[in-house]
C-alpha cells in the first residue's frame, strides 16, 4: 500500500494550485455575486490540458489517471466550486460516456473536441418530474428515417447554454421503463434545440444551470451513443465515476474553508490571545481537519479503483456521501470560527458554506447514495 502521489500527480497538483491561485481565485467572489460564467477560465484549462486529463493523447487528452482527475477538481474547488463542477461535468459526465461507449468516429470527433477544450460538455438526464427517479423521464426520441426526433424538456443542466456538446437521455420505447431509454450526442445549434430558464441559485452561482428544450429536434442516427435501449445503463455507469468528481469537489470546498478558518483563528485575538489557543476553537479545527482527510482518502481510493480497472461504483457513492456531508459540516463550522465576520461577504467562508450544500444534492442526493450503497451491500 502506497499513500504517496506519483511524481506526475504531485506535479499536476502543483500546476493546478498555481493556476487556481493566479487565474481562478481572484474573481471567484465577484463571479459568484454576478452569477457570471467565465469561458476564458475554461479556455485556460484547455491550454493546460485539464479538459482532457484522463483520455489518451490520440483522442486529444493528456493520458493521466483518475487520481489526477480528482486532484484537479479538488484544487479548483478549493478556491472556486463553480469552476470545479464545470470541469467535473465536462470530463466525467459528458466525455466519459463517449470514451466508454462511443464508436471510433464519435471519439475522433466529439471526444477529441471535448478533450482539447474546443468544445465544452454537459449531461442531461434530469427532468421536471424525473430527478431521483431518473427512469421516469418523459423526453422522447422517435426514429424517422436517418434521424431521431427529440421532444421534451431537461432541467438543472450544469454548463447548460454554454456547452457545445450534450449527452441527452430520451425514451425510444415509451412502454419499456429502463430498457426503453437511449443516449444521444446533441450539439448546440441543432434545429429544435433551445435553452429555457437559467436557475438563480444558493451556491455555485458562476456555474450555469439551465433548462434544455427539444421541439422536433432531429438528431442524426450516427449520434446515437451505444445501442438503442442502452441509455439507462450508460447514464448510471457514467454517474458511478461522476459522483467521485463531486466527492472531490466537496473535499476541495471543505479544504478551502479549513484553510481560511485556520488562518483566521491564528490572527483573531479575543481574551488577550489568538482564538486558535482556545480549546473550543482548536478542537473544532481538529475535527474539521480529520473530516477533510477521511473524505479525501475515500475519494482518492475510489479514483484509484477506477484507474486500476476495479469496481468503483460503491466506493464512489460512499465517497460522495461522506465528503458531501463532511463539506457541509466543515464549512458551517468555518463560519462559526469566523464569528460575525464569517456571516458577511467580506470573507469567503459564507460562499464555501453555500457551495457545499449542492454536493449533498446533485449527481444523486445523499439519500440516493445510501440507496445505491445499500443495494450493493445486499444484492
Ligand atoms: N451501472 C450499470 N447499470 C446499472 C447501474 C450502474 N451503476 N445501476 C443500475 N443499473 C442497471 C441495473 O442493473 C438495471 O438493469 P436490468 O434491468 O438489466 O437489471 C437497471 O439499470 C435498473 O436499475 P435499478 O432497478 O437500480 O433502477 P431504479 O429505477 O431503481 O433507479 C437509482 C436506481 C439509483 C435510484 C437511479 O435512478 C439514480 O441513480 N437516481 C439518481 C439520479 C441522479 O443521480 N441524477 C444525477 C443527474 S446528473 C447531475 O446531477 C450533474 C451534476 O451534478 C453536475
Ligand atoms: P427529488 O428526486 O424530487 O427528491 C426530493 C427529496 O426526496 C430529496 O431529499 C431526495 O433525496 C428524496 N428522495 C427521493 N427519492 C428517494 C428515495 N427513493 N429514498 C429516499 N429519499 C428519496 N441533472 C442533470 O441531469 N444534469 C446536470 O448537469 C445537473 N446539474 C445540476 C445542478 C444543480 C445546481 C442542481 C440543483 C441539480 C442538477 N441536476 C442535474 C439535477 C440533480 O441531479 C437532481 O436535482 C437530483 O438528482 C435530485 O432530483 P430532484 O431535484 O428532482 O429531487
Amino acid at each position: 500500500m502506497d499513500f504517496q502521489l506519483t511524481e506526475e500527480q504531485a506535479m499536476l497538483r502543483k500546476m493546478i494550485q498555481d493556476f487556481a491561485k493566479k487565474d481562478v481565485a481572484p474573481t471567484a467572489s465577484e463571479r459568484d455575486e454576478e452569477e457570471r460564467f467565465d469561458r476564458g477560465i475554461f479556455d485556460k484549462m484547455a491550454e493546460l490540458g485539464l479538459t482532457g486529463i484522463p483520455w489518451p493523447e490520440t483522442y486529444g487528452g493528456i493520458g493521466a489517471d483518475f487520481v489526477s482527475y480528482v486532484i484537479a477538481i479538488e484544487e479548483l474547488s478549493r478556491v472556486c466550486a463553480s469552476t470545479g463542477v464545470t470541469l467535473s461535468a465536462h470530463l466525467s459526465l459528458a466525455s466519459w460516456p463517449i470514451y466508454k461507449y462511443g464508436n471510433e468516429s464519435q471519439k475522433k470527433n466529439f471526444l477529441y473536441r471535448l478533450a482539447t477544450g474546443e468544445a465544452l460538455g454537459a449531461y442531461a438526464l434530469s427532468e421536471p418530474g424525473a430527478g431521483s427517479d431518473a427512469a421516469s423521464m418523459k423526453t422522447t426520441a422517435t426514429k424517422d428515417g436517418d434521424a431521431y426526433v427529440l421532444n421534451g424538456n431537461k432541467v438543472w443542466i450544469t454548463n447548460g447554454g454554454e456547452a457545445d456538446i450534450y449527452i441527452v437521455f430520451a425514451k425510444t420505447d415509451e412502454a419499456a421503463k429502463h430498457k426503453g431509454i437511449s443516449a444521444f450526442i446533441v450539439e448546440k445549434g441543432m434545429a429544435g434545440f433551445t435553452f429555457g430558464k437559467k436557475e438563480k441559485k444558493l451556491g455555485i452561482r458562476s456555474s450555469p444551470t439551465t433548462e434544455l428544450i427539444f421541439e422536433n429536434c432531429r438528431v442524426p442516427e450516427e449520434n446515437l451513443l451505444g445501442e438503442e435501449g442502452d441509455g439507462f445503463k450508460i447514464a448510471m455507469s457514467t454517474l458511478d465515476g461522476g459522483r467521485n468528481g463531486i466527492a472531490a469537489q466537496a473535499v476541495g470546498i471543505a479544504q478551502g474553508a479549513l484553510d481560511a478558518a485556520v488562518a483566521y483563528a491564528k490572527e483573531r485575538e479575543q481574551f488577550g490571545k489568538p482564538i486558535a489557543h482556545l480549546q473550543g476553537i482548536s478542537f473544532k479545527l481538529a475535527d474539521m481537519a480529520t473530516a477533510v482527510e477521511a473524505a479525501r482518502l475515500l475519494t482518492y481510493q475510489a479514483a484509484w479503483l477506477e484507474s486500476n480497472g476495479k469496481p468503483y461504483g460503491k466506493a464512489s457513492a460512499m465517497a460522495k456521501l461522506f465528503a458531501g456531508d463532511a463539506a457541509m459540516r466543515v464549512t458551517t463550522e468555518a463560519v462559526q470560527v469566523f464569528g460575525g465576520y464569517g456571516y458577511t461577504k467580506d470573507y469567503p467562508v459564507e460562499r464555501y458554506m453555500r457551495d457545499a450544500k449542492i454536493t449533498q444534492i446533485y449527481e444523486g442526493t445523499n439519500e440516493i447514495q445510501r440507496l445505491v450503497i445499500g443495494r450493493m451491500l445486499t444484492k
